[in-house]
């Protein structure tokens, strides 16, 4: 199963996917190309240090969300190398057609949050500032809710009352490190090509 990483930040989860295949920890998946909308993304160093192709793509001028015509060009591009799964790995842009449309089924979203709790933007913000007691992530299929398709695996994270928001929020990052390249994994034995 080819799979494309796409992301917009720091990439340490594209990097515990990278490092899970490294390690033969992906099952049938190949990550095949690291596709950033954002130029100075440090997930773009992951490409020489993993030997995989990685390549900033302009969405437009929008922040959150492509232009119609940018988004037609990351679907060929995407289509071009031949992608089996695209994986949102820290991807701080809306999919909408025609990308979702090329993809259909074939889009997955990682979200710091037990969705449907918190989703939209800083999903660890809104948890910790609502105080609960239970927080974690979550890898879902992507359709045209935000962060409302169906879930393919949560990690519960407990906040405990030492808990700060930085010792919360690094929790939650290493319970994400786990999750995504295990269902990748997972995603890899059971989805036909
Ligand atoms: C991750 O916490 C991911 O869940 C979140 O961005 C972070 C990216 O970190 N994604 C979203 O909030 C998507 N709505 P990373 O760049 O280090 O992988």
């Amino acid at each position: 199963m080819r799979i494309a990483l796409l992301g917009s930040g720091r990439g340490s989860n594209a990097d515990a996917v990278l490092r899970a295949q490294a390690e033969g920890r992906l099952g049938q998946a190949k990550v095949v190309g690291l596709w950033c909308d954002v130029p100075t993304c440090k997930m773009l160093e992951l490409g020489p240090k993993y030997g995989v192709p990685a390549r900033f793509l302009d969405s437009g001028p929008f922040k959150t969300k492509f232009s119609p015509e940018r988004e037609q060009v990351w679907a060929d591009d995407l289509k071009a190398a031949q992608v089996d799964l695209v994986v949102l790995a820290g991807f701080m842009r809306v999919i909408k057609a025609p990308l979702l449309d090329a993809f259909a089924g074939r889009i997955i979203n990682l979200h710091p949050s037990l969705l449907p709790a918190f989703p939209g933007l800083d999903g660890i913000g809104q948890a910790w500032n609502a105080g609960v007691p239970e927080a974690g992530c979550t890898v879902h299929w992507v359709n045209a809710e935000i962060d409302g398709g169906a879930h393919l695996g949560q990690t519960r994270v407990h906040r405990e009352v030492t808990d700060t928001l930085e010792s919360f929020a690094n929790k939650i990052h290493a319970a994400e490190h786990a999750l995504l390249p295990a269902v990748i994994a997972r995603l890899s034995e059971t989805l036909s090509r």
